[in-house]
Parts: C-alpha cells; sequence; structure tokens
C-alpha cells in the first residue's frame, strides 16, 4: 500500500530514505524543507539553538555581528536523529553574510559527514548557493557536494515548481522536467539589456552594479538573461585612500510572459 501510494507520487522508494536537515530563523528555509521532504517522503529535522536569535532583523544583525567579531557560533540542540544512518542529508540554510547561517557553522564542527551525498538549498535575498556550498565543501571535505537549490526570499511562491523540478533533475524524484539550453554567448549589453536589468534589481540596496554583458536562453514562458555586472563604488572623500578594485558579479534575471523582470539570484 506504502510502496502503490509512493509510486503513484513519483517517489523512487529504491532509493534509501534521505534527511532533510535544515535551520530557519524566519521560515523561508523551513518552507523549502517541508517542501522536500513531503516530495521525497524523506525524514525531517530542525537545527535549534539553544538560545534562538531574536525574531528581529535588525537584533539579529546586532548578535550575530558580535558572535562574528568573537569567532563564535551559536550552541545548537543536540539533533534527534541519527545523521550517521543516512548516506543522502538534505542540508538547508539561510544565507547570512555571504555563506550558510552561523548555526550551520556549528553543526559541522560537530558532525562528521564524511562520506556522506549532501545536497544543499538554501533561501536569500539576493544569492550565496555557490559560495556557501563551497565553504561546505571545505568544511566536509570529505563529503561529496551536489548542485543545490537557491531561492529568494521575494520568490518563494516559485519555489514548489522550482523543488519539483530541480528534485527531478537531479535523479531524486522521477518524472518529466523541463531541459534547459544553454546561454548564448555574452554580448556587450544595449539599451534594451540596460532597460531590463534596471527593472529586475531596481533600488534593491544589496546590489549596486552596471551591467557590462549578457547571454539569454529560452525558458517555458519566456527568457532568462544572465548579465556580468561590475559593483560600483563610491569615491572616497580622502583621494590619497586606494579604492579596492569593483568586483565583478553574476545576475541571473528572468522575464515571464508579459510579467515584469526579476532577479533571481546574484553570484558573487
Ligand atoms: C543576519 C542576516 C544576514 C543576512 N545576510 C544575507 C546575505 O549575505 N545575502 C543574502 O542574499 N541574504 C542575506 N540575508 C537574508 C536571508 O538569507 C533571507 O531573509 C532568508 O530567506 C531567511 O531565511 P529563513 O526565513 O529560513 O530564516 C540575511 C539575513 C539575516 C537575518
Amino acid at each position: 500500500m506504502v510502496t502503490a501510494m509512493a509510486l503513484m507520487c513519483g517517489i523512487n522508494v529504491n532509493a534509501q530514505k534521505p534527511l532533510v536537515l535544515y535551520y530557519s530563523q524566519t521560515s523561508n528555509t523551513k518552507a523549502v524543507a517541508e517542501e522536500i521532504a513531503t516530495k521525497l517522503g524523506a525524514d525531517i529535522e530542525e537545527i535549534a539553538l539553544v538560545t534562538p536569535y531574536d525574531g528581529d532583523y535588525k537584533a539579529t544583525i546586532e548578535r550575530s555581528k558580535k558572535e562574528r567579531e568573537q569567532g563564535i557560533t551559536p550552541e545548537i540542540k543536540p539533533l534527534k536523529v541519527d545523521v550517521a544512518k543516512y548516506d543522502v542529508i538534505f542540508l538547508g540554510y539561510p544565507i547570512w553574510y555571504g555563506t550558510y547561517a552561523p548555526p550551520i557553522a556549528t553543526l559541522l564542527n560537530k558532525v562528521d559527514l564524511s562520506g556522506k551525498t549532501i545536497v544543499p538549498f538554501c533561501t536569500f535575498g539576493s544569492g550565496g548557493l555557490e559560495s556557501s556550498a563551497a565553504n561546505l565543501a571545505h568544511a566536509q571535505p570529505k563529503a561529496k557536494i551536489l548542485d543545490g537549490y537557491g531561492v529568494r526570499a521575494a520568490r518563494m511562491d516559485a519555489m514548489p515548481e522550482e523543488v519539483d523540478q530541480f528534485l527531478k533533475a537531479s535523479g531524486f524524484l522521477k518524472g518529466e522536467y523541463v531541459k534547459l539550453g544553454d546561454f548564448s554567448t555574452q554580448h556587450r549589453v544595449s539599451d534594451e539589456d540596460i532597460a531590463i536589468f534596471e527593472a529586475a534589481v531596481g533600488d534593491y540596496p544589496m546590489i549596486s552594479a552596471s551591467p557590462l554583458t549578457v547571454a539569454s536562453r529560452a525558458i517555458p514562458d519566456g527568457t532568462e538573461y544572465l548579465f556580468t555586472a561590475l559593483e560600483k563604488r563610491e569615491r572616497p572623500i580622502d583621494p590619497n585612500i586606494a579604492l579596492r578594485p569593483p568586483k565583478e558579479m553574476n545576475l541571473y534575471i528572468i522575464v515571464e510572459g508579459d510579467k515584469a523582470p526579476v532577479f533571481t539570484r546574484v553570484v558573487r
């Protein structure tokens, strides 16, 4: 009965049950974790803090900045699950300061993930999947880190369908998925491209950048653009202070139907 139900839901019953392990402060990552666990019939556990971060954004920034300066990470409660039992662990977190939130750093110091397959997933204001996955690989060099899934907090409505596509494309779930083509070659931005970039990024406070080049590819309901952009730098008041060179970044922007352009992630 269970097997018949699992097959009907497209769950791969031959695979060992994965574990979805996550930290979430304001429930965005929790929603992704629950979506993955439901779709895979996986076990799920939330990483809880001994002293949780206050729900207030300002207070969280203040506390986390202090902890960073002191080089400490918050204490986590013991896990209820035995991580050693699982071969595949979906590890979820919000991006804080460009990488996984500090409770994950605490976890990675406590738990040995050698030999395990880790699928990172995260939610973020603008981006951080790639940098956090690289840090994961650095922290647990003997774990196999697969390509993960990340979504902007502002695009949580698109998450369930994207998770479905992600799980199918990465082989965790059976079923049809859309295989996207390659991006065209990058070319210098036109006025029209700049307008798309400006419409998507607008006055988003964390991205102050000028688009340089762009490539595109077809997606089911429109076009996805991959912009390269150069960080805008303020001139220092003292002309003798040398500016560090501006950083280059990649921005992914989608335009679907007649909807306004939205950026899906920034890779710095
Ligand atoms: C202390 C703090 C630092 C953050 N730093 C970043 C960041 O560097 N980059 C980013 O894109 N978003 C950043 N965010 C936004 C969160 O990643 C985003 O709101 C996320 O969806 C929160 O997930 P949660 O609801 O599971 O806690 C930060 C949020 C907080 C509270």
